[in-house]
């Protein structure tokens, strides 16, 4: 993968992300710093180089959100921040998500919004130049399917799909696309990770990576619109649903394709008596996910959900050290996450530990900062700039692991990545679609 250019783009939004921040923060009690804001902005001598107070960003694009429920609105803050693109029209079923998007919406910009009043009408808006899905799992396919018409880029929030079946069929429209597909794993431009990716891969500090340890330790499930994540049938399962995420950076880590997974895990703690609409929810809280890799690097996960506060943690290992990237965020305490990359080199490099950050609104915006550099990854494709982005094909590796996870807890026994590839009929596709 493409690290250096994260590690640039990184860079480069840094200034970006704080010439921003006073037009993010608009509200009645920051007007004086809107105030200065635009003043500067309108004055002629500036000096065209400094782009670190005064120069805003030319907004070229015009997106459209598809579900304006959690993310969908994370999106639309995201890109009124980065300021690359206008949101320029909402889409949703349920009038109330509209009108939370908009309330939001107008704490921070004064640009009206259209509501459309059909998915095909948000698609097709001649205005618009990209479309962001931000829908339930579920409903991913079906929406893409009409979005495709559009020749328009487009990008779908992860899991791309609840099965492989469908996961593989977007594969397939993607390969034939005009445009392009970005999946929305954007937890590879978090801070430790995209530090991590250096120091492993490019740098090649460990030598060749062997093993790679992850875990999440998390609160429950957040509320959801008519809480689909509290179905398998809706949300793919929640190895599927959430550890995509996980399973996705693993694969990046190990670069190879798994082959394979035994995992064991189930529900134990979390919406045990919860019922919606007369059905018992069913979504696990927590798994241990062994991983063997093709190329013999060896990988596991832990998920728990019962957990009070957010903790995420990935330890790498390879020939010549251990890396251990984590991300705290204290839920309870309110406080501003924190995250850091750690080096142990032993006698033959210098171990140290870094603490990283990014700018504290580009943090705030959303899945701390990570959603921020996703948006430039889409742009500097939407560009034909070189990006890293999530393509369907990745979105897919991390289902296919996410998946045989999932069969593994049912029934006990470790899972053959290529069974698993010729019982769900992959195996062409992923032929036509080495990486
Ligand atoms: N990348 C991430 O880190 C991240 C974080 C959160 C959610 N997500 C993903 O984003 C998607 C949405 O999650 P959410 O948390 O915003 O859920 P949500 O329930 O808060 O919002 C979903 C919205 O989509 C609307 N919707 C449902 N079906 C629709 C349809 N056919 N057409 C238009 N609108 C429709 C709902 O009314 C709701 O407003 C899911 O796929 C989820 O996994 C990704």
């Amino acid at each position: 993968m493409g690290c250096s250019h994260l590690a640039s783009s990184r860079a480069n939004s840094f200034a970006l992300g704080a010439t921003l921040s006073s037009e993010i923060t608009m509200s009645k009690s920051s007007q004086p710093r809107l105030r200065f804001f635009a003043q500067a902005s309108s004055q002629r001598h500036i000096p065209t180089q400094d782009q670190y107070l005064y120069r805003a960003p030319e907004a070229k694009f015009k997106i459209a959100i598809i579900g304006t429920g959690t993310i969908g609105q994370e999106h639309m803050r995201v890109a009124t921040l980065l300021g690359r693109a206008h949101v320029h029209g909402i889409y949703d079923l349920e009038q109330h998500s509209l009108d939370a998007a908009q309330a939001e919406y107008s704490t921070y910009s004064a640009r009206a919004l259209i509501r459309y009043k059909s998915l095909t009408q948000a698609c097709e808006d001649p205005e618009v130049d990209a479309l962001f899905i931000c829908t339930p799992n579920f409903t991913h396919f079906e929406v893409l399917k009409t979005a495709v018409h559009s020749g328009k880029p487009i990008f779908v929030e992860k899991p791309m799909a609840t099965t492989l079946a469908d996961a593989a069929a977007i594969v397939q429209i993607a390969n034939e696309y005009s445009s392009f597909i970005q999946i929305g794993l954007q937890y590879r431009y978090k801070a430790q990770y995209v530090e991590a990716f250096h120091e492993a891969l490019e740098r090649v500090s460990l030598g060749k990576v062997k093993t790679i340890s992850m875990c999440e330790y998390r609160p429950p499930f957040l509320d959801k619109v008519k809480q689909w994540n509290k179905f398998n049938e809706y949300s793919g399962g929640t190895l599927v649903e959430k550890c995509c995420h996980y399973f996705d950076l693993i694969n990046l880590m190990a670069q190879a394709n798994p082959k394979r997974v035994f995992a064991s895990g189930g529900q134990a703690v979390n919406f045990v008596d919860f019922e919606h609409e007369g059905r018992r929810a069913d979504i696990d809280d927590h798994a241990f996910v062994i991983i063997d890799y093709e190329n013999g690097v060896r990988a596991n996960f832990t998920l728990n959900m019962f957990c009070p506060d957010f903790v995420e943690e990935m330890v790498v290992t390879g020939e010549f050290g251990r890396l251990l990237a984590t991300e705290r965020f204290d839920f309870h305490q309110q406080q501003a996450a924190t995250a850091s990359i750690s080096l142990e080199l032993g006698e033959n490099g210098a171990s140290r530990t870094t603490t990283l950050g990014y700018p504290r609104v580009v943090e705030q915006s959303g899945h701390h900062g990570a959603t921020y550099f996703e948006h430039q990854a889409f742009f500097d494709q939407l560009e034909g700039k070189t990006a890293d982005c999530a393509t369907p094909l990745q979105g897919m590796w991390a289902m296919i692991v996410a998946s045989a996870a999932q069969e593994s807890m049912r029934s006990g026994q470790p899972v053959a990545i290529s069974e698993l590839i010729a019982r769900e009929k992959l195996a062409r596709l992923l032929a036509g679609n080495q990486e």
